[in-house]
């Protein structure tokens, strides 16, 4: 159809405009356009962020996104719920055809068990910014179903501004589980201007194309996976060589036996009551009426006796 007069089309077009400049500063794709549950309100920060950042994490948790869900879960389900969106992802990633490996904390899991660490909500991957420009030519905000669950890729518009000074920007595009609201990172790689072999994300990790290249073959979490040539090398210059031999960690104790982290402790948040009780029976009590007053401590402790 052509429209013979289309003079009431240009305020329609000059609002609309307006409108997607509006989604665009706002950021993440817009809450009402993809929620699946309706038993809860946004959760995201899009209110207190800054204009320029897209991506908004919930205002409870960093690695939660607040637009599918309103709280973090329970450890046990954390854990089972990143391990399938960690399978989802590398399935879907193979399905296809974008290459992908995993890096930081989770190569380091990988290294020890070919697992998720128990204790790191943080799932980092990364690819070339081509495989990302492909992701973000078809795929983007694609639904993609993984054992009776559903997984949204979704890129970040300024993937294309490859500069650190867009460090509000730094993931490129992100692999969320819409029922839980848990997320993978995925990152571009771009080669370093004016440093050869050196490529660079622009969470400004740099690494050198020798360490990274040709990717290695093996599992993670079940599936077929890519890691970076050099791991050992890029682990202990990011953790410490300390993180390839101790096998205490953050209330966690790695079993030779079964290969697990097992944990050992529940980890109380620093400044909890459980924890000054604690401190109190072992007769530091000093130190905990220093961080809560000890009126409300006192009261506090005769509640739960
Ligand atoms: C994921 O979390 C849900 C709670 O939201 C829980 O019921 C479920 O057992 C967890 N694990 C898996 C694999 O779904
Ligand atoms: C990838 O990054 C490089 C360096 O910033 C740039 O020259 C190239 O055009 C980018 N490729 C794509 C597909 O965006
Ligand atoms: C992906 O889609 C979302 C939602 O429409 C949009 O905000 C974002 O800019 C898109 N990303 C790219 C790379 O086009
Ligand atoms: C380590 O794992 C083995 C095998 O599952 C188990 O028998 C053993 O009790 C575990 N050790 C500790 C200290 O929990």
């Amino acid at each position: 159809m052509i429209l013979r007069s289309a003079s009431w089309l240009s305020p329609a077009i000059t609002l609309t405009a307006f409108l997607l400049q509006i989604s665009r500063v706002c950021g993440d794709a817009d809450f009402e356009s993809v929620r699946i549950k309706y038993d809860y309100r946004y959760m995201g920060g899009r209110g207190g962020d800054p204009k320029e950042k897209y991506w908004h994490e919930s205002v409870f948790h960093p690695h939660y996104d607040g637009r599918f869900t309103d709280h973090a879960l329970p450890y046990e389900e954390q854990k089972s719920n990143l391990t399938l969106l960690m399978q989802s992802y590398l399935w879907s990633m193979a399905d296809l055809g974008a290459e992908t490996w995993i890096i930081h904390g989770t190569l380091l899991g990988w290294w020890w068990n070919r697992k998720i660490l128990p204790w790191d909500s943080d799932i980092d991957v990364q690819m070339t910014n081509t495989t990302v420009h492909f992701l973000a030519s078809y795929y983007n905000m694609t639904i993609h179903s993984y054992r009776k669950r559903e997984y949204l890729l979704e890129v970040n518009p300024k993937y294309t501004d490859d500069s650190y000074d867009d460090y509000l920007n730094v993931i490129d595009a992100r692999w969320i589980d819409i029922q839980t609201g848990l997320f993978i990172d995925i990152t571009a790689i771009r080669p370093k201007e004016g440093f050869p072999n050196t490529i660079c994300s622009k969470d400004q990790h740099e690494e050198r194309i020798q360490d990274l290249f040709p990717l290695r073959d093996s599992l993670f979490e079940g599936q077929t996976v890519k890691i970076p040539y050099d791991y050992t090398k890029l682990l202990t210059a990011e953790y410490g060589a300390a993180s390839l031999s101790k096998t205490k960690y953050s209330g966690h104790v790695f079993n030779t036996t079964s290969m697990e982290w097992e944990r050992t402790r529940r980890i109380q948040p620093k400044n909890s009551p459980a924890r000054a009780r604690k401190k109190i029976a072992v007769g530091k009590a000093s130190e905990a009426e220093r961080l809560f007053g000890k009126n409300t401590f006192v009261q506090d402790d005769r509640k739960h006796s």
